[in-house]
């Protein structure tokens, strides 16, 4: 058993969550920074405004990533950072900021891994009606064409979109950015991203960049009906449809399910439909980017539901720990479309909710971390072992950092960060995972 050759082994970030430099250099709001300026949307109100400061402290984060000897890095770009008005000009200091760390990712052996959009719509597009609106479809597309022109060369792995049902929830839960809520616009919302993708797509074919593939990142979290009455069966179908079968069918398979049309159309919801987005959001992609962090039990039955959250096998922030997710989701896009292209698991991690204890010794001892990411790698390497062409794996997060809604409560770094200095630390996962990457390379097929 090992893990292949040339398999990238990075860790994953984005630009919203690090970046900070809000401001700076002729940056505009994200539709993240405007839902921070709402009292009560944030965990205690807190904003990305500063966040991990990588706008200002890349050199720190690249030491960081060569000491863990990683050989891949997945980051996003700022859509508003680099096109302030959404759409049109650039601006010459955000571009120069990505080009800096592309360039040293490069000269260091470390394949950046660029994603275009990670849920931070420039407010300026939201104030034209965001996502419902269908125009988003051709704003995306010239801002994708524009990096592709501009980075297309030195960045040898693009993705689209990260997890798109974050627009959904966006505009359908009011939970994320833009806070809206109300369910059409968010099937309408995550329609239009998706053909977005596609535009996304078709501009990178068109000009064809040197050594260079495009992706999509989409998130699977099976569900698992507790038992086996016919009411957990349908619940579980039911969220399995919304809540990734949704995305996979029309990029994967160029249609949305029946069960999702009809259930849409008799809930009133159904989303405006043109018969070239079909076409588009199912372009043949390079690499499907896959996001796993766990499976969702479902159950209608109380008793069964206590004993399971009771009983079953947890982490310490109240989480199965089931390892087994990313065989499952490796295997289901086997099994529903055949998927021929290579997959790699653009994220992984888990998260430690308020502060992470930190012992005599002065480290944080991340035990449940470590657990957690051996075992996805465990099963990881046994569905690589079947076969699967499985061909990196991006730990999420090199830091401690903006977690959404949850913001600085919710810690997913494999280093801590002290927000108020930008200074980060090394937990016992952060060596666990250098020392892993170091016998996995000694070990290459
Ligand atoms: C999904 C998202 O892509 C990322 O932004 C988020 O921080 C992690 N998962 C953890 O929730």
């Amino acid at each position: 058993m090992s893990f292949p050759k040339n398999f990238l082994w990075g860790t994953a970030t984005s630009a919203g969550q690090i970046e900070g430099g809000a401001f700076q250099d002729g940056r505009t709001p994200s539709i993240w920074d405007t839902l921070a300026t709402q009292p009560g949307r944030i965990h205690n109100n807190d904003t990305p405004t500063v966040a991990c400061d990588s706008y200002n402290k890349f050199d720190r984060d690249l030491k960081n990533l060569l000491d863990l000897g990683v050989n891949a890095y997945r980051f996003s770009i700022s859509w508003s950072r680099v096109m302030p008005e959404g759409v049109g000009k650039l601006n010459p200091k955000g571009i120069d900021y990505y080009k800096r760390v592309i360039e040293k990712l490069n000269e260091n052996n470390i394949k950046p891994n660029v994603t275009l959009y990670h849920w931070d719509l420039p407010q300026v597009l939201e104030d034209r009606g965001g996502w419902k609106n269908r125009d988003s479809i051709e704003w995306f597309g010239e801002y994708a064409d524009k990096m592709f022109r501009t980075f297309g060369d030195v960045v040898p792995m693009w993705a689209t979109i990260n997890e798109p049902i974050a627009t959904y929830i966006g505009y359908s839960k009011g939970t994320f950015a833009p806070g809206h809520t109300n369910e059409a616009w968010g099937n309408q919302a995550r329609h239009n991203i998706l053909v977005a993708h596609g535009k996304g797509v078709e501009a990178f074919r068109a000009l064809n960049p040197k050594n260079s593939e495009i992706g999509i990142v989409i998130d699977i979290w099976k569900r698992h009906a507790l038992t086996d009455s016919p009411e957990d069966i349908a619940y579980m179908i039911d969220e399995d449809e919304r809540n990734w079968k949704f995305y996979t069918d029309p990029i994967l398979a160029g249609r949305y399910s029946d069960y999702i049309l009809e259930h849409l159309e008799k809930e009133g919801t159904l989303m405006e439909m043109k018969p070239h987005d079909f076409e588009l959001m199912s372009k043949p992609l390079d690499f499907f980017g896959l996001n796993v962090y766990n499976r969702v039990p479902v159950t209608h039955n109380e008793k069964v539901k206590m004993d399971f959250t009771q009983g079953g096998n947890f982490l310490n922030n109240q989480k199965e720990y089931y390892p087994q997710a990313v065989y499952d989701a490796i295997h289901l896009l086997h099994d529903l479309y055949d998927i021929k292209c290579p997959i790699y698991i653009t994220e992984n991690g888990t998260y430690y909710k308020g502060d992470e204890p930190v012992s005599e010794d002065g480290m944080i001892h991340d035990n449940d971390r470590i657990r957690y990411v051996a075992g996805f790698l465990e099963w990881l390497e046994k569905a690589i072992d079947e076969g699967f062409d499985v061909r990196g794996y991006y730990l999420w997060s090199l830091m401690d950092n903006f977690e959404w809604t949850a913001a600085y409560n919710y810690k997913f770094g494999i280093m801590s960060t002290d927000i108020a200095t930008g200074e980060t630390k090394w937990k016992k996962s952060a060596y666990f995972y250098r020392d892993f990457i170091k016998a996995a390379k000694e070990r290459e097929r």
